[in-house]
């Protein structure tokens, strides 16, 4: 059966690492991922948005898990990632998720509070775990388009009042990441000696502030994605057009890892990779149309990146 957080971040806290939060939304990405912590024996969150539901419907998600939880016989967790309101929380937690998230970050202090508040009691009535977030990403989170000037990092001294008002379970902060492939314009960055886009670094100084305020509470961040120039690349020269995306670096999650950071989102590298690779096999070769002769290995793909952040990233591999 499905599982909650409750343990694997217990066990991500003390062990210094992080459970990988993946984004899914159809069968070969199901596959690609769970195939990748198999092979590694690492515990997973999947994570579905209200976009994914509305893409691929929510039983049709909920069953192709399901089926990953049977093919892999590993610990899984279904959560739902950026859930807007009490209603589609709710939702989820009728229709069998372990853990939901509600984002009322872009609401004020109170607001936010009221509404996580609701949503962990019912949760929690039902066995289900929550995440909240306070502080507000840049770019878009879901449908909420936050500007640059509206977005702005998490307020320590607000945390252990958000924290201890709402019973939440786990705390997504804003420490510089942002959603998507363009995460710094280039005026941000620098570059290096390759002449790529080298971001300004997550702010661990807000990180430290909240730890010390939350000592032991596992803490999220959102908008990992380090946008593997590989697969920009793959895409640029394959008739794509994605110029200056870029990431957060794999040592700064590394570092976010070994510390108070138990889940670490990821949907745009999974997007890169499958697309990347699918624009060269559509470019080599022109005659074919069989869909699984471009989605396997675009699943293959995943597969390699997601085993990479699971040992080199996450460092969740046999735990
Ligand atoms: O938070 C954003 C995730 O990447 C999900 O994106 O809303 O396009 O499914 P989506
Ligand atoms: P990325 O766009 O960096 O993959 O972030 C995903 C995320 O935070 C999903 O909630
Ligand atoms: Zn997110």
């Amino acid at each position: 059966p499905l599982v909650t957080t409750t343990e694997m971040f217990k066990k991500a806290y003390d062990g210094g690492y992080a459970i990988g939060a993946f984004n899914v939304n159809n069968m070969e990405i199901v596959q690609g991922i769970t195939e990748a912590a198999k092979e590694v024996n690492a515990p997973l969150i999947l994570q579905v948005s209200k976009g994914a539901r509305a893409y691929a419907n929510h039983t049709y998600l909920m069953k192709l898990v399901e089926a990953a939880v049977i093919e892999t016989g590993l610990p899984i967790c279904l959560h739902l990632d950026h859930g807007d309101s009490f209603e589609t929380c709710k939702s989820c937690i009728d229709g069998g998720f372990t853990s939901v998230m509600i984002d009322a970050s872009s609401k004020p202090f109170a607001e936010n509070i009221e509404i996580t508040k609701k949503v962990v009691e019912y949760a929690h009535d039902h066995g289900v775990v929550v995440e909240a977030e306070l502080g507000a990403l840049a770019g878009v989170e879901d449908e909420v388009n936050v500007s640059a000037e509206a977005s702005h990092y998490t307020r320590p001294e607000e945390v252990e009042e958000f924290v201890s008002k709402t019973g939440c379970d786990s705390l997504a902060i804003a420490i510089g990441t942002s959603h998507g492939a363009y995460k710094f314009t280039a005026a941000q960055c620098t570059r290096n000696e390759k002449g790529e886009l080298v971001p300004p670094p997550l702010r661990f100084d807000i990180l430290d502030e909240v730890v010390k305020r939350l000592p032991g509470f596992p803490i999220v961040l959102h908008g990992s994605s380090s946008v593997p120039q590989e697969f920009v690349k793959m895409i640029n020269e394959n008739g794509g057009k994605m110029p200056d995306a870029v990431g957060i670096p794999e040592e700064q999650l590394r570092q976010a890892a070994r510390g108070a950071v138990c889940k670490i989102n990821i949907d745009s590298d999974l997007r890169l990779a499958m697309t990347g690779t699918i624009r060269k096999f559509m470019a080599e070769h022109p005659d074919k149309f069989d869909p699984r002769e471009y989605l396997k290995p675009a699943r293959a793909a995943i597969q390699a990146m997601v085993k990479h952040k699971l040992i080199d990233v996450l460092g969740c591999d046999g735990k």
